[in-house]
């Protein structure tokens, strides 16, 4: 065979590119995944292949010399230090009005997130994907969805007496008491192990609050999931370290040009391929900047002028609240939430109950609320700099601290509490200038048809969370799963 004709490419490994991948393999056909970031599967100094929450290092962050913790400061103290530049596993990619954080490496947000594995309530269904047949999803590709990622439930006896959930047991008890409904959200994380962490028979991982930069043990990431049954076919290659920068039509197919990169983001190669299909994974943010400049430097000219629209933040906001010293809520915290407020019906919040792992008790309850934010940015090309910008401004995120504020000025007044004003700069109660679940830019039944086929372009398809228009009600990565698994079958059957 060729070397350099692959009858699929498929640009990104996080959730889309995954299934894609795997879907793809099973009916026979061979796979080259191009991933940008690292493969993460060497230890580093300490023996270990990824850093802690805790004590970010050279590992920690994608091409910064100085960490951009979420968090940033404590107690009044800044906690952002310098690092060496390096391919490291999370993104704090910066927009003008927003920082957009991302996983970077096979296995994409996966390596990073919380793995809170939530499937939006049915009927708010038709406001996240309204072109979605909601029997389908409920039906087929929600449980299909569940089942490829490992989700699973806490042990709800268990939960109730390990200290480790004490931070997560105030949540709810302080919930409960302003009559909010609380929810417990099922995980990716392997709760055996955790119980083992717990008595001190394995390793810490979520116990050692391992999230941000990567889980040591017990999260199953894709790595364990879906992309161990697509590399277990034998039909899937994957090349880590290589950003795409082109896909161009080329007599039916395309011509797909990357970047080869060194751990210092230096490019040390230019390679193409040709390729019948392109399956355009990289992220909401990945595949609308590859597109938005595609299309406006006349690459790909026939894309439709919805590309690039339609961009939102999942309506992140974060806040902490200062507990009476009654309520400690515990040095000890697993990494992985359990649980969430559930006020999206009467105020258009649904807020998790995060942990705040620094080892010390804080008396603080830490929350990153979901809310219902009408605002819609757009991705431009910006010709004189060269580069994608976005149109989000820091002011939008005004609707999400107000509905935050239905479910947390409730809890304050009713228990006498305040926000806690040290955790994002001095006197700052509102965690507003960042998103971990960006959405959106190529629009599901707009910028494609309704199975994420690029519009003008045989053969080119979109198959990550830029499908999904700028909120799912609740965290996204379950709902990317199940509507990829939804749009490859669907190009499997029709198109192969
Ligand atoms: P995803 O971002 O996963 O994958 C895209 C991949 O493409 C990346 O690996 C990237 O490096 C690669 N790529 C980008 N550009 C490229 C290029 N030009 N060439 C080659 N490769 C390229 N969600 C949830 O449901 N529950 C949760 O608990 C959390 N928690 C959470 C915490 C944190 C800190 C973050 C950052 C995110 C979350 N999320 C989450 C969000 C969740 O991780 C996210 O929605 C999904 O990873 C998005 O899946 P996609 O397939 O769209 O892209």
């Amino acid at each position: 065979a060729d070397a350099a004709r692959v009858p699929a490419l498929v640009i990104g490994s996080g959730y889309g590119g995954s299934v894609a991948a795997l879907r793809l393999a099973e009916a026979g056909v061979d796979v080259h995944v191009v991933e940008l970031g690292m493969s993460w599967d060497t230890p580093g100094p300490d023996g270990k292949i990824f850093a802690n929450t805790t004590k970010p290092d050279y590992r920690s962050f994608w091409l910064r010399t100085r960490t951009k913790q979420p968090l940033s400061n404590f107690l009044g103290f800044p906690l952002d230090k310098d690092v060496p530049r390096y391919t490291g596993i999370l993104d704090a990619e910066d927009f003008a009005g927003i920082s957009v954080y991302q996983g970077r490496g096979v296995g994409g947000g996966s390596l990073v997130n919380g793995g809170m594995a939530v499937t939006p309530r049915r009927q708010h269904f038709g406001a996240v994907l309204p072109s979605v047949n909601p029997d389908e999803m409920y039906d087929v590709y929600y449980p299909r969805a569940n089942a490829g990622l490992g989700v699973t439930n806490v042990d709800p006896a268990w939960w109730e007496g390990t200290d480790c959930y004490q931070y997560a047991r105030v949540g709810r008890k302080h919930a409960q008491r302003s009559a909010f409904p609380f929810v417990f959200v099922p995980n990716v994380y392997d709760w055996e192990y955790m119980k083992q962490e717990a008595s001190g028979a394995v390793p810490h991982s979520a116990l050692a609050g391992e999230v941000l930069y990567g889980n040591n043990h017990g999260k199953k990431t894709l790595v364990k999931t879906y992309l161990a049954r697509a590399k277990a076919t034998g039909r899937v290659t994957i090349s880590p370290l290589h950003r795409v920068t082109s896909v161009a039509p080329a007599g039916g197919a395309y011509t797909v040009t990357m970047e080869q990169l060194d751990t210092t983001g230096a490019v040390t190669a230019t390679k193409s391929v040709t390729a019948d299909r392109v399956f355009f994974a990289a992220g909401s943010v990945g595949t609308s900047k590859l597109l938005t400049k595609l299309k406006a430097t006349g690459v790909l000219p026939n894309l439709n002028g919805e590309i690039g629209k339609g961009w939102g933040d999942n309506g992140n906001v974060m806040c902490g609240r200062a507990n009476h010293l009654w309520d400690p809520t515990g040095k000890l915290q697993s990494a992985m939430p359990t649980a969430g407020i559930d006020n999206w019906d009467a105020g258009g919040a649904f807020a998790e109950v995060a942990p705040l792992p620094t080892g010390i008790e804080t008396w603080a309850s830490f929350y990153l609320s979901i809310t219902r934010n009408p605002h819609r940015a757009e991705f431009t090309w910006n010709a004189g700099a060269g580069r994608v910008d976005l149109s989000w401004q820091t002011a939008w995120k005004q609707p999400s601290i107000d509905a935050a504020k239905t479910i947390f000025d409730k809890i304050n007044a009713k228990e006498g509490t305040i926000y806690r004003t040290d955790l994002f700069g001095a006197y700052k109660i509102w965690g507003d200038h960042l998103t971990y679940h960006p959405l959106g830019g190529v629009v599901l039944n707009k910028a494609t048809d309704n199975h994420g086929r690029l519009h003008g372009y045989r053969g080119l398809y979109v198959m990550d969370g830029s499908l999904i228009p700028g909120n799912a009600s609740v965290n996204p990565f379950v709902t990317i799963t199940a509507l990829a698994e939804r749009n490859i079958e669907a190009i499997v059957t029709a198109d192969l």
